[in-house]
């Protein structure tokens, strides 16, 4: 079976104190987890080594910085590096996630960098795509998606891929508490999935865990996960409070 994942996302949320409380709140429950069902705190960068602190011993519970920067190192101030991530040990990193597309100019073609990149420093990207209501509207979805997932991943061969995470975030469902219904996720992810299985193989496109975000919660997780191809959550605000994300990690398949 593929990994299931319940990855939370805190975006610029939280203060370390609150942070630290939470995962030791959520830590305190017990979880059936195991090679197959896995639990990603996606923090902030200066959280990320305290919270590997606090997870330490926690089998199938890790930690994902929220970005990279697109080159290798050198005057940048201000950024991180995939290289600086992988020398404190953090498996994963959210690439492309739609705010970073829309406040920070993140185009398909610099994802495209961060991924090889990624791959270089063997950092796991939970790599974001989705549509903009507009596109939705439209009925383009499918080929806007088909595009982002082109631009950025195609350079890449299978061997690359291997391990990587892809989330589905249709923008309109992201912090607006309006979530795709459980078959328009389904519908997208089987396409993600024959997309990958066009250019690469059947073996790849059925190894490749594929997470929805977008107003996950407590009340909708199971039905959404249950989806076939939906391999778990991205999940922003619900994330934040620790009884709701509980109640998401126990909704994986
Ligand atoms: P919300 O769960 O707050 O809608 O955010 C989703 C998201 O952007 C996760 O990356």
């Amino acid at each position: 079976m593929r990994k299931q994942i319940a990855a939370a996302n805190w975006k610029m949320n939280l203060t370390i104190q609150q942070a630290e409380t939470l995962v030791s709140d959520l830590l305190s429950a017990s979880f059936d987890l195991n090679q197959e069902r896995e639990v990603v705190f996606a923090v902030p960068f200066p959280y990320l080594v305290s919270i590997q602190n606090i997870i330490a011993g926690k089998e199938h519970v890790s930690v994902a910085a929220q970005n990279c920067y697109n080159k290798l190192s050198g005057a940048y101030t201000g950024e991180v590096s995939a290289e600086m991530l992988k020398s404190i040990g953090v498996p994963y990193v959210i690439i492309g996630h739609s705010e970073r597309r829309e406040y920070f100019n993140e185009t398909n073609a610099v994802l495209a960098e961060k991924v090889s990149i990624c791959f270089e420093y063997g950092l796991k990207p939970i790599f974001c795509c989705g549509e903009a209501l507009s596109i939705r509207e439209a009925g383009t979805q499918n080929s806007h998606v088909e595009n982002q997932l082109k631009e950025s991943l195609f350079h890449l061969t299978e061997e690359h891929l291997t391990g990587f995470v892809i989330a589905y975030e249709p923008i309109w469902a992201i912090g607006t508490g309006k979530t795709a219904t459980s078959e328009q996720a389904q519908e997208m992810h089987a396409h993600i999935r024959k997309v990958l299985a066009t250019q690469y193989s059947e073996a790849l496109a059925n190894s490749i865990s594929i997470l929805y975000g977008g107003s996950v919660k407590a009340a909708n997780a199971k039905e959404i996960f249950g989806q076939p191809d939906v391999d778990g959550g991205l999940v922003g605000g619900s994330s934040l409070i620790a009884t709701e994300f509980s109640v998401i990690i126990n909704s994986l398949k």
